[in-house]
């Protein structure tokens, strides 16, 4: 496949493994399962963002940056991959992180946000919905930085959601398709955790590509609303296919987003994705994380019970990683509950 080749750091591991899924398969049945470890991308435990950063913070390098200022929620897997690779590059890391789900500034750092720290970020908490654009306060952050002789590099909301963090996923696809294609599996489904969108778009990309029938399952977390999400996957997959050089297009028709599992809100667990995120670990000891992972194996488990799926079909679950966030939810899984 010709497809041309983007600047990239180097950084993580990379391919990440492809494996079989034997004993989820044989509790659920039907169709032969998969997994793609994208919590496995190798660097501060990991995760889809290491990817997607890999292209990002290019720019970042060329211009010689030594701040890379970014926002999120204080539970950001985003932000504590920034955070890793600035550690990595030799830069500074300011992570403006909104309250969202938790409401509240966290009285003791846990999960991303104490990995923020430990990564040697400067962690600024507001009390901001995910919803809510806190643009104006990165920029006064900047100037703050600039006036100070430092060159910061802002990695504003937009960032999260650019064609090169979906290109970074359309070469995903092909790795992940030529792993399968290497163990005589043709992905029929891949279930990805989907909230801004560009993962799943890139993902939606590069079958378009391959030109492969793969029907790639956005599981919606809860973050935005459906519309919202279709129009970041088409727009941010005509800026990577332009970026790419490729004549493949992703259309309306070609997206797939699912949000029966999202539950009450981004952030807020259901039924089923507490029961998913045991059940993977039971049985493939495969750690999910709350927010993302385990609605998406939900979402994979309760289609394939709902007979979706047939024996000698192949579906890969995308893990995208967000274990660190595992551990503030640590009340909602103690034995008992
Ligand atoms: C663990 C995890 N999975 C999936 C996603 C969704 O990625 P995207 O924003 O590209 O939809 C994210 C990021 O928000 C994430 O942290």
């Amino acid at each position: 496949m010709k497809l041309k080749q983007l600047d990239r750091l180097g950084m993580g591991v990379f391919p990440t493994p492809f494996e079989p899924m034997p004993r989820l398969q044989a509790e659920l049945g039907g169709p032969k399962l998969f997994v793609k470890r994208d919590d496995l991308t190798g660097i501060a435990l990991g995760g889809n963002k290491i990817r997607q950063l890999n292209y990002i913070l290019v720019e970042a390098r060329k211009k010689k940056a030594d701040y890379v200022i970014t926002t999120c929620g204080v539970q950001s897997n985003w932000s504590r991959q920034t955070a890793a690779l600035a550690a990595k590059m030799g830069m500074k890391a300011l992570l403006v992180l909104r309250t969202a789900q938790f409401k509240t500034k966290p009285k003791i750092y846990d999960g991303n946000i104490l990995l923020d720290h430990i990564l040697g970020a400067d962690v600024k908490v507001i009390d901001m919905k995910i919803s809510e654009d806190p643009t104006p306060i990165l920029e006064q952050e900047a100037e703050k930085l600039r006036k100070k002789g430092h060159k910061p590099f802002v990695l504003g909301l937009a960032a999260s959601t650019s064609p090169l963090a979906t290109a970074a996923y359309a070469y995903a696809f092909l790795e992940m398709a030529e792993q399968a294609r290497a163990t005589g599996a043709n992905l029929d489904a891949v279930f990805v955790a989907s909230s801004a969108g560009p993962t799943q778009a890139g993902l939606i990309l590069g079958a378009k590509i391959m030109r492969q029938s793969t029907k790639v399952i956005g599981v919606n977390v809860g973050a935005y609303p459906e519309e919202r999400m279709r129009d970041v996957i088409l727009r941010s997959s005509e800026g990577a296919a332009k970026l790419l050089e490729t004549r493949a297009r992703v259309t309306p028709d070609d997206i797939i987003i699912n949000s029966d599992y999202a539950g009450k809100d981004y952030g807020i667990s259901t039924e089923e994705s507490v029961e998913a995120l045991k059940l993977i670990a039971r049985t493939e000891a495969l750690i999910v994380d709350p927010v993302y992972t385990a609605k998406t194996v939900a979402c994979m488990v309760g289609m394939i019970r709902a007979g979706e799926f047939r024996a000698g079909q192949n579906v890969c679950f995308v893990h995208t990683g967000g274990i660190p966030a595992l551990f503030p939810y640590r009340e909602e899984f103690q034995p008992g509950r």
